[in-house]
């Protein structure tokens, strides 16, 4: 069932990104397409993301994961969140990471 979950919100991912070029570098557009539907605009996380148990990245737990660690996060995925290693660049993590230290200042 947890398998079943990961893997439809893997394909709607993969669904909402299908319009967007490829190469694109831009933290936050890239945020809007990949990860608000579970983190929200906001980053403390929509409905959907609650379902999955999503953590509010303006916690400080995540406040103080290294840019490292957040990186290995975004490319390996964990628990319920979903792994992007095969479907971001590095330049567009650094630039999704740089993003979310923007939110956690608001
Ligand atoms: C399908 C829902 C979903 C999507 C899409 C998603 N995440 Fe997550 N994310 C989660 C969940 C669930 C967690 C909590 C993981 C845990 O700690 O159990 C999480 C945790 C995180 C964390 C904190 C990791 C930690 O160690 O506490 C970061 C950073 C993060 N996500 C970034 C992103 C970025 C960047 C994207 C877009 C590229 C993204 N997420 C897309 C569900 C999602």
């Amino acid at each position: 069932m947890k398998m079943l979950t990961v893997f439809f919100s893997a394909a709607a991912v993969v669904c909402s990104l299908s319009g967007v070029a490829s190469g694109q570098n831009n933290g936050a557009t890239l945020f809007q397409s990949r990860c608000v539907m579970c983190h929200g605009a906001d980053g403390k996380g929509t409905p959907t993301g609650a379902a999955l148990k999503v953590v509010n990245l303006h916690s400080p737990a995540v406040r103080k994961l290294s840019n490292a660690e957040m990186a290995t996060v975004i490319r390996k995925g964990k628990n319920m969140m979903p792994a992007f290693g095969n479907s971001l660049t590095s330049p567009q993590i650094e630039s999704l990471i740089s993003h979310i230290r923007e939110l956690q200042k608001k």
